[in-house]
């Protein structure tokens, strides 16, 4: 079986001319081409794309002008354009043409935004359209040619992708939400642990989430347990790789054999703090997430370790505010 891959996507404006009714029989369902499409984004934080019916109908038509040449000829039309060929003989399906878009990924080097090296194909252009960031459509097509010539894959992006000075997704390292706790692990153990004090429950809030994104990001590199200083209460786990939210919270929760309920003090020789903030009954709304972190030891050794963060709101409850002022009390006044 061979395959052929085209090496470029089409960037350039001009309009199309021909149009075809013509309609493959065996076209491919719009959610076959989504799904792919979406776990890659998902793979470096970058939003799903929705299917576009304009921007298919584009590349039905457009693959209805190939359907008499297979050829690997670009349409020259307004979207980022990513082509497959797939030799007669074999049935090949959105899940062939858009894995092996995808397989680029081994060539592409986001620390520098370059393609190839050592790792295989010269080529990452159409890696790079698929997890595009600005591209928020797309639409596909797949056309059975004439003539025993092969099947002809094609998808439209909108607003197209590969522009020249500009990465498919800002950093390297983007927050990787497919990495994540539901939130509901987060949830349901601290709310658990409120119960068991009387105190009202949290409520997830995504723009908390997204702070602890963002920091948690930030610790990427170096995994250290500092505090990000922001309007928040917030604890930080660090624990090893394959840590989850359960984790975290019980280490947390673990700290309220430190904390004196009637002097309102950690005593014993422990830290409190995270403890506090869990049961504080102020607080209201919680977001939490977790990084896989990468350290460089001095020995060179890989360390894989997770920091889980979590933001609360309101602030009241940083153990910092508590210690600063003593009046304050975490549970129920
Ligand atoms: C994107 O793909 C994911 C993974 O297959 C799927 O769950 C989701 O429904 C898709 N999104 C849209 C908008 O179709
Ligand atoms: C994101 O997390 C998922 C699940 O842990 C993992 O399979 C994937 O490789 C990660 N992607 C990146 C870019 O680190
Ligand atoms: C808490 O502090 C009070 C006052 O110092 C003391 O009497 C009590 O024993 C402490 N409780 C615990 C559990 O240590
Ligand atoms: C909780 O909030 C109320 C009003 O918002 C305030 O009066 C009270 O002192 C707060 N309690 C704590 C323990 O911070």
């Amino acid at each position: 079986m061979l395959r052929r891959l085209f090496a470029a996507i089409a960037l350039a404006v001009a309009a199309i001319t021909t149009t075809s009714s013509s309609v493959d029989a065996a076209q491919d369902s719009a959610q076959a081409f989504l799904d792919l499409h979406n776990a890659t984004r998902a793979e470096v934080g970058v939003a799903p794309l929705a299917w576009d019916d304009t921007v298919a109908a584009y590349a039905r038509t457009f693959a209805a002008e190939r359907k008499g040449d297979c050829a690997l000829a670009h349409s020259g039309g307004p979207y980022g354009e990513s082509l497959f060929w797939g030799s007669s003989g074999a049935s090949w399906t959105a899940a062939d043409a858009v894995s092996s878009w995808v397989a680029e990924k081994q060539s592409y080097n986001c620390e520098d935004n370059s393609c190839g090296g050592a790792s295989g194909l010269p080529v990452c252009g159409h890696y790079t359209q698929v997890v595009w960031a600005n591209t928020i459509r797309v639409g596909c097509a797949t056309v059975t040619c004439d003539g025993q010539s092969g099947t002809f894959i094609v998808c439209e992006y909108d607003p197209p992708g590969n522009v020249v000075g500009q990465r498919p997704y800002a950093g390297c390292g983007q927050f990787n939400r497919s990495a994540q706790s539901p939130p509901q692990d987060f949830l349901t153990l601290q709310n658990a642990f409120r119960a068991g004090l009387g105190i009202g429950m949290l409520s997830w809030d995504s723009s908390l989430a997204a702070y602890t994104e963002t920091y948690a990001e930030k610790r990427k590199r170096d995994c250290q347990k500092i505090s990000s200083n922001g309007p928040y209460g917030e604890n930080i786990f660090q624990g090893a790789g394959g840590s989850g939210a359960s984790d975290a919270l019980f280490s947390w929760f673990g700290e309220k054999q430190y904390y004196n309920c009637t002097t309102n003090k950690c005593e014993s020789g422990g830290a409190c703090g995270d403890y506090t903030q869990l049961i504080w009954a102020n607080s209201t709304r919680v977001g939490c997430a977790s990084v896989i972190c990468k350290t460089m030891l001095a020995a060179a050794r890989s360390l894989l370790a997770t920091t889980i963060l979590q933001a609360m709101s309101p602030v009241s409850g940083r153990i910092w505010a508590a210690r600063k002022k003593k009046a304050l009390h975490p549970v129920w006044s």
